[in-house]
């Protein structure tokens, strides 16, 4: 690829991940998404259960039996001028340290929010975690085709509780079965909504400016001056969209639609196309690495079994963040400091996976992992780099695991280590015992690692309550201080799944009292790969 190719391809790439509460819609949105990319042909496959089509971003056996998405996928189409990355994050109540990884690979979110329910609790926890980097937010408010709340007190609300201006872009006329359609405010145009057309592409019939006698098809006379009148509050009230503040994570553009009517969307999605940042720089503990370097670089964010049972392998999902991957390239390993060729990394094209010949900053790449890769890995032509940012989380849910077949201990061990690995789960080894305690974000983790636990490792293992309830990594500058403090509450301390050291408290109060104790001693929330 020359550099001015290389150059205009990444800056066609949008790489992004939908964040919501769960039933806000967002397998819905994500399904009408890949309708406007041409990646599948009609809606309801997505979800469509008991037939083949299935696929797509249900894998597991366990999103299938329980309706929910367990894992991330990627997916990319083309949208107009751009290549879309869109990277699905789980929006379940669990497995939140997933998500909040995936939101360490993307350059900016569409946030989806039911107009009738207005901010929930899970935007808000993952507005949050975007916050960590300044991710530019696009706001989608769905679900139109019913009664929503009152479009204003929406935006001020999403104002108050996510500390973001809202810039409406869109602007709905009426809701539920008085749902007409949205006006464009930047482009002083009327889209009629028809219901009944959500799983295909509609032809949508617009009508320019607010004046046009074509209103009086819809609208009486009555209903177009009150709108007239809702339009100039609105306009006067409210913010002007503003490209700096928006890429600063401080202003976000507002849409209204319907994702099951498959209304809005495509607004949606021109305004990605439109304004949303092309790939983004990401720091290394050595400097920061911009898209446009030709050298290649990249980290790993998520691992993951089993994706497809045609293909029992591991993959580790990669966030290229500069240059270009060509098939058969050379890649340094940098933790295990190898130098490594790869000829068989899989990308997400429409979401199929295909051998990838060539990738550029801002894509996912997926690399099949024989137990060498770990979550956080960095990988360059070369340069001794290592990405910051990517978190482990304390658990908050602690189990002992146990076999019921004692013989099989080296494979629960393996199993467990590996699982830790993916971060599928936590492993905690205490010094003086030789439990296996696994800790958890969300308690659905714990079933998931037993399912696998037997369908990969061939061994049956069962919990049993312990009396851990919250961990902290520690750490100290002073080595002798960490030697004596080890000593000390050496009962209380265990290796997790990478060997760091790390507190395990039976209560909170215990660890607060430890902590006052032990000031030289640092206990962390979160650990960085
Ligand atoms: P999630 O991934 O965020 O959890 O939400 P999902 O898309 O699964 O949507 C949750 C429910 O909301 C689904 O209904 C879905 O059909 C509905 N929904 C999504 N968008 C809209 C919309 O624009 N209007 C209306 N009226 N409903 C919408 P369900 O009954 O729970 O599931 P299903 O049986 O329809 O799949």
């Amino acid at each position: 690829m020359s550099a001015s190719s290389f150059l205009q391809e990444v800056a066609k790439r949008r790489t992004f991940a939908i964040i919501s509460h769960p039933d806000a819609g967002k397998t819905t949105i994500t399904e009408k998404v890949l309708l406007h990319g041409h990646a599948i042909q009609s809606a309801g496959t997505v979800k469509g259960r008991g037939s083949n089509q299935h696929a797509k971003s249900d894998w597991m056996e366990m999103e299938k039996e329980r309706g929910i998405s367990v894992t991330t996928s990627v997916m990319q189409f083309p949208y107009h001028d751009c290549l879309i990355n869109l990277l699905d994050t789980p929006g379940h109540e669990d497995f939140s340290e997933d998500t909040y990884r995936t939101l360490t690979a993307v350059d900016s979110c569409l946030m989806v929010i039911d107009g009738g329910k207005g901010v929930e609790d899970r935007t808000r926890k993952l507005m949050e975690v975007t916050r960590l980097r300044t991710t530019p937010i696009i706001t989608f408010i769905n679900k139109l085709d019913r009664d929503i709340r009152d479009p204003m007190e929406l935006l001020d609300e999403v104002e108050d509780e996510l500390n973001i201006m809202c810039a409406p872009i869109t602007w709905p006329i009426g809701s539920g079965k008085w749902f007409k359609g949205v006006y464009h405010l930047k482009n002083d145009e009327i889209t009629l909504y028809q219901p009944g057309l959500g799983h295909t592409i509609q032809e949508v019939r617009t009508i320019k400016g607010l004046d046009n006698p074509e209103l009086a098809e819809i609208l009486d006379e009555k209903e177009l001056a009150d709108l007239r009148d809702e339009l100039e509050l609105v306009m006067g009230a409210s913010n002007e969209f503003d490209q700096e503040l928006f890429l600063a994570g401080e202003l976000t553009p507002v849409y209204f639609g319907t994702a099951l009517g498959n209304f809005g969307v495509d607004h949606v999605l021109d305004g990605f196309s439109q304004w949303a940042p092309a790939p983004q720089p990401r720091t290394t503990h050595e400097r920061e690495v911009v898209a446009s370097d030709e050298k290649f670089s990249g980290f790993v964010f998520k691992i993951q079994a089993n994706m497809d049972p045609r293909h029992r392998d591991r993959i580790a999902f990669m966030r290229i963040v500069s240059g270009t991957y060509s098939q058969g390239m050379k890649m340094k390993h940098v933790r295990i400091g190898k130098t490594i060729s790869i000829s068989d990394a899989v990308t997400f094209m429409a979401g199929d996976r295909e051998r990838a010949e060539e990738a550029v900053a801002g894509d996912i790449i997926g690399l099949h992992n024989h137990g060498t890769i770990q979550i956080g890995d960095t990988f360059t032509q070369g340069e001794d780099l290592k990405f910051s940012g990517i978190p482990n989380f304390a658990p908050e849910l602690f189990r002992r695991i146990r076999l019921r077949d004692p013989l099989k201990q080296k494979q629960l061990l393996k199993g467990l280590v590996q699982l830790s690995e993916e971060g599928a789960v936590q492993l905690f080894r205490p010094l003086e015992n030789n439990d296996l305690i696994v800790g958890a974000v969300g308690v659905l983790q714990f079933d998931v690692v037993v399912a696998r636990l037997k369908s990969e490792y061939n061994v049956d293992a069962i919990y049993e309550s312990v009396n851990v309830s919250t961990a902290r990594w520690v750490y100290s500058e002073d080595a002798k201080k960490l030697d004596d403090f080890q000593r000390k509450v050496s009962l209380n301390l265990a290796l997790d799944g990478g060997d760091n050291l790390t507190y395990i408290a039976p209560t909170m109060v215990n660890l607060n009292l430890t902590q006052e104790r032990y000031p030289d001693i640092e206990f962390s929330k979160t650990r960085e790969h």
